[in-house]
């Protein structure tokens, strides 16, 4: 994979009584080596922005094309094999496996690919990396709030996914933590290429970024 495009893409939830709009008409490429971050207010939709782009979702209208295919045309286990050995995601709100350890959930990917047989000492690396060495046999519950953010981020990079969507990645972390977490992503795009794609309101942070949009009124501007 070497590209990602949204077209057209709107997205509206539509509840019982109502329909909320959110995303209207986004247009968006993300290529290899792209550094690109996504402010907003609160509510302004970069969740949903980064699942849709992310296959996590489905937009209303609009495509995602994969180097040209567009994802509609994807069986489901073509997605969840894209989604396996392409992306990693980090979520808001981390969604660590509550009956897994630290090292677990950093396993988790790599042991659905099947493909690294370095796994487990690339598993290691990345606790040491983000500085859970010490943690290793914790389950979440276990955990501070920055502590997971920092395995959910492990857990993205064990199978060097080309795109990593980080949502608020920096959300529960300290100054020190938060520099530790940047370099280190930095660290990936730049030295293997990795497409970072990232939603947040940390001034710091966004400023290291090639490319920052702004989402506002449900469409999203370069700033
Ligand atoms: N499943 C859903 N059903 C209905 N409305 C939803 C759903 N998910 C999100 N929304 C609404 O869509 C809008 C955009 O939500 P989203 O989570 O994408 O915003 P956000 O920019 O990520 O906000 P934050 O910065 O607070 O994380 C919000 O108004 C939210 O209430
Ligand atoms: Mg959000």
């Amino acid at each position: 994979m070497n590209s990602l495009k949204a077209t057209n893409l709107s997205k509206s939830y539509v509840t019982s009584h109502e329909s909320i709009d959110v995303l209207d008409d986004i247009n968006l490429s993300i290529s290899l080596n792209d550094q690109i971050a996504i402010s907003g207010n609160s509510g302004s939709g970069k969740s949903t922005l980064l699942h849709l782009l992310a296959a996590l979702d489905t937009p209303t209208s609009g495509k995602i094309l994969i180097d040209e295919t567009n994802i509609e045309d994807f069986t489901k286990t073509d997605i969840s094999s894209l989604r396996l050995n392409n992306f990693g995601f980090v979520y808001q709100f981390h969604h660590l496996l509550e009956d897994l350890n630290v090292i677990e959930n950093i396993l988790i990917p790599g042991q659905l690919a099947n493909n690294n047989p370095d796994l487990k000492e690339s598993a290691y690396e990345l606790a040491e990396m983000i500085g859970l060495s010490h943690r290793l046999n914790h389950l979440p519950w276990k955990l501070s709030g920055g502590e997971k953010q920092r395995v959910a981020i492990a857990r993205a990079l064990i199978n060097k996914p080309k795109i990593i969507f980080l949502d608020e990645p920096t959300g529960n972390l300290d100054e020190k933590n938060a520099e530790i977490i940047q370099n280190l992503l930095f660290e990936m795009s730049t030295k293997h290429g990795v497409a970072l794609v990232a939603a947040t309101h940390d001034n710091k942070f966004i400023r290291n970024f090639k490319t920052i949009y702004k989402l506002e009124n449900k469409k999203l501007n370069e700033i």
